[in-house]
């Protein structure tokens, strides 16, 4: 309170300064100037409408650098709310931040290896930010990005979903072209790294109703229990660690039409969206992408290896 009056007391003085100023003093007496001149003057209206666009760029600029806090915020929570749904803990009226908070930790992992990187604060690290730096991301052989990307962090953020010690879910960060833009999302897979969960996407500029359907709650549900590694590639699994060379491609795709789930390979597949055929393969190919080694393939690998993850 007393730093509040003190505030306004030194607002007072400035203020006092301020009328004093002889530069104050012409203002004013330019403003008398114009106020009295005649109402189809053009000086009069050069003067008003340049008053009313510096009134407006000083509220503009007010608000944008007052609201950037809270549009900071709002980005993170949404971000926050976007995780915990595709992990499947997203509750009506249940605090989101306090949600996140309770299950679910952020790591950080080196693509190159699948190893953990340890020393960076992994809720601050922005991995869509460190893919436009040149010095933290690396730029994808053409061959290579089927993903349409370009560049890629060398570093990623995954979200772990915890019950006590127990991993529940591994959440991994996706993104790709589809037909009209870039889709961002997440991929929430089992600790066996080996079968999908659920899917999300949180930033996608593709026709609603055809491509856009990837946000479509029937179509995602299609996804839970998908197999991402055809069984057969990994002949080491079993003996406790996967060899690099069993680590394999990933088998799972989007097909034109309704998955016969009584076919055998049904496992590895997704209806594909209706008239949205190039939708859907820019959606195969982008969870291709980062379930290959080019993106979390070592890092599933090595999760796999303990059948069930440990933080
Ligand atoms: C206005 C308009 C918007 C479209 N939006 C999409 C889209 O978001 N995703 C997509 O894959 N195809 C979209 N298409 C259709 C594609 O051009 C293409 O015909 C379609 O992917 C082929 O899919 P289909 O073989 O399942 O019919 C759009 C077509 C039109 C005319």
């Amino acid at each position: 309170m007393l730093n509040v009056l003190k505030k306004s007391e030194h607002c007072v003085k400035l203020c006092a300064a301020l009328e004093k100023s002889e530069n104050y003093q012409k203002f004013i007496k330019y403003r008398d100037k114009v106020l009295a001149l005649g109402n189809d003057s053009l000086e009069k209206t050069i003067a008003i409408a340049v008053s009313l666009c510096l009134v407006c760029a000083v509220l503009v600029s007010f608000g944008a650098v007052a609201l950037k806090p809270l549009q900071a915020y709002n980005k993170a929570l949404d971000m926050k709310q976007n995780i915990l749904d595709v992990a499947g803990l997203l509750e009506d009226g249940k605090d989101i931040d306090a949600a996140f908070a309770e299950k679910i930790e952020a790591k950080i992992v080196n693509l190159e290896t699948g190893e953990y990187v340890d020393g960076i604060n992994a809720e601050e690290y922005d991995q869509r930010k460190a893919a436009k730096d040149p010095a933290q991301s690396v730029v994808i052989p053409k061959e290579k990005d089927i993903a349409h990307i370009r560049v890629k962090a060398k570093l990623a953020k995954v979200f772990l979903v915890k019950e006590g010690n127990a991993i529940k879910s591994i959440i991994l960060p996706v993104n790709g072209y589809g037909l009209w833009s870039t889709l961002y999302g997440f991929l929430s897979i089992d600790p066996d790294g080996q079968t999908v969960q659920s899917i999300n996407f949180y930033d996608q500029a593709e026709t609603p109703g055809l491509g856009g359907e990837v946000v479509n709650p029937k179509w995602r549900a299609l996804w839970k229990g998908k197999k991402i590694y055809a069984e057969t590639d990994q002949p080491s699994f079993d003996k406790g660690t996967i060899e690099e060379a069993d680590i394999g491609e990933p088998a799972l795709a989007l097909i034109k039409g309704v998955v016969d789930n009584d076919k055998p390979g049904s496992q590895y597949q997704v209806d594909g969206l209706a008239g949205a055929t190039l939708t859907s393969t820019g959606v195969t190919n982008l969870v291709r992408y980062w379930t290959s080694k080019e993106g979390f393939a070592r890092y599933l690998s090595k999760v796999r290896t303990v059948k069930g993850a440990k933080s």
